[in-house]
């Protein structure tokens, strides 16, 4: 495969910053503050693109509002990836009808994996004339230059010229809550899974600079964050395209060695590219968390094949085991499809059996969704929807005794925590593994590490008590 890195140029991401200080012109001579709304769907790849566009919006003059009502623009950034995300998202901008005919200066835009897709586009183009700007996620960086063309010109914007793709460093960002932050290291993906319309939006692999990360890292420690995730669609190939000699563990180890006290954390990784030098620099690294979230799909190597993960299941279970070996409690969480087409009550059989086997801590299934253009799409697929919901049904209730047996083993032992947050009276807080932690105390613990011993469990979390 060739690669071609596409880097925005300096000129044309100032263009777009001098656009945003035309609009930022503009709202300040309103007579009160404009309003915006960014909606998110979808993976954590999204609400780092939502982080994006709501910087940009402040840098162009708008406070932030949860109210649809009240915003004079709505961004909803939409997910593909299955065909439910879709149906919602056709729902909820139906319903923006009545906040549009009530307000009819407000400007509605939908951006978004679902967006880049050309039935989508054409779609929304016809049948829901209220929605202003479409574009894709290869487009998020010139936002500011369609807000300002419907706001100062008028008339609809799409934008959804398919793109390998290209990488815009230097955008604002606004970031959800001061704990946790979600750092890109890569985007798009070249794994064409025969089920997933990720790689057809979201174009391919594409890696950012080393000192463009760790930089960004080394911000965010000093900004006060606890807990940076690297976000990729494949982090294990960090960097090929690159052709540097730098990889994902390299980029792990050099933010571990930032001084500070805070947690990494990653996602995805995909099997094929999962390396035992990962797993060293992760058991090495004491402030990468142990835990990997390694998607296996299905416990059949007939339906792998059939999937194009270009892994086996035996290759699957040494993983596991290789992991095991070098962080023996290590946290280990999962993807798997039930359904896929052509899967064989034979074939699910392997999937629970691969679900006893490993035994992870956590998992989340997914019922096939068919998605148009992908190659599955057009597989044969005699099992009815009973059928596959009955699999599913078998699967969820496996995962739940495991995850309850799993979660009812840390009673009485103590965990090093991170508090972030609170919920119905009791503040919450994560593992190092991920494991979520309920505990009485006060909110002043918020945003930092405390000792906490484990006294009772259930199938999704435990509670504990401050050490
Ligand atoms: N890049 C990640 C996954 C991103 S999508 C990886 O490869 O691990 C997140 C999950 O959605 C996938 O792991 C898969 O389990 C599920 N998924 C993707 N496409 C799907 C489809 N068409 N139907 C059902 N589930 C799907
Ligand atoms: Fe989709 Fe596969 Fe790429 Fe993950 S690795 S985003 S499942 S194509
Ligand atoms: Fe959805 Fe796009 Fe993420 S399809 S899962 S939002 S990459």
């Amino acid at each position: 495969m060739s690669y071609k890195r596409t880097v925005i140029s300096e000129e044309e991401l100032s263009a777009q910053r001098d656009i945003m200080a035309e609009v930022a012109e503009r709202n300040a001579a309103l007579p009160v503050k404009p309003l915006a709304l960014v909606d998110t769907y979808g993976c954590q790849q999204n609400e780092a693109d939502s982080e994006k566009i709501r910087g940009m919006l402040i840098e162009m003059g708008y406070d932030m509002t949860q109210n649809e009502a009240e915003a004079d623009v709505i961004v909803m950034n939409t997910c593909a990836v299955r065909e439910h995300a879709e149906q919602r998202v056709y729902g909820n901008v139906g319903a923006l009808t009545h906040t549009k005919k009530a307000k009819p200066s407000q400007k509605i835009a939908v951006c978004g994996c679902m967006a880049q897709q050309k039935t989508v586009a054409d779609k929304l183009k016809e049948s829901y004339r209220h929605v202003d700007m479409v574009f894709g996620p290869h487009a998020l960086w010139r936002f500011p230059e369609f807000l300002k063309k419907v706001l100062f010109e008028g008339g609809r914007v799409f934008e959804i010229t398919p793109s390998d793709g290209a990488i815009a460093e230097g955008l604002p960002s606004s970031r959800d809550g001061k704990i946790k932050a979600w750092l890109s290291v890569m985007y798009g993906c070249n794994n064409f899974c025969t089920y997933c319309i990720v790689p057809h939006v979201r174009g391919r692999e594409r890696s950012r600079m080393p000192d463009d990360i760790i930089n960004e890292a080394r911000s965010l420690v000093k900004a006060g964050y606890k807990d940076i995730t690297l976000l990729g669609q494949n982090v294990n190939s960090y960097g090929r395209d690159l052709r540097l000699g730098v990889d994902f563990s390299d980029i792990l180890a050099e933010i571990n060695a930032i001084p500070g006290e805070f947690r990494i954390r990653f996602m995805t990784s995909h099997p094929k590219d999962a390396t035992e030098k990962l797993f060293r620099t992760m058991a090495e690294c004491e402030k990468i968390s142990k835990h990997i979230h390694l998607p296996f799909q299905s416990g059949s190597t007939r339906i792998l094949k059939a999937m194009n993960r270009s892994y086996d299941r035996e290759r699957y279970l040494s993983l596991v085991k290789l992991a095991r070996s070098y962080m023996p409690d290590i946290v280990l969480t999962s993807d798997v499809i039930v359904g896929f087409p052509g899967e064989t009550e034979e074939d699910f059989l392997e999937t629970l059996s691969l679900v006893g086997e490993v035994r992870f801590d956590a998992l989340f299934t997914f019922i096939y969704s068919k998605r148009p253009g992908t190659p599955a799409a057009a597989f044969p697929d005699p099992a009815t929807r009973a059928e596959k919901q009955d699999r599913f049904d078998r699967l969820v209730a496996l995962q739940n005794s495991v995850s309850e047996e799993k979660h009812a083993a840390y009673i009485g032992k103590a965990e090093r925590v991170l508090i972030d947050g609170e919920d119905n009276g009791l503040l919450t807080s994560r593992t190092d593994g991920g494991r979520l932690v309920r505990l009485c105390g006060s909110s002043e613990l918020i945003g930092q590490f405390r000792e906490v011993r484990i006294t009772g469990s259930n199938t999704w979390a435990l509670t504990g008590e401050l050490i």
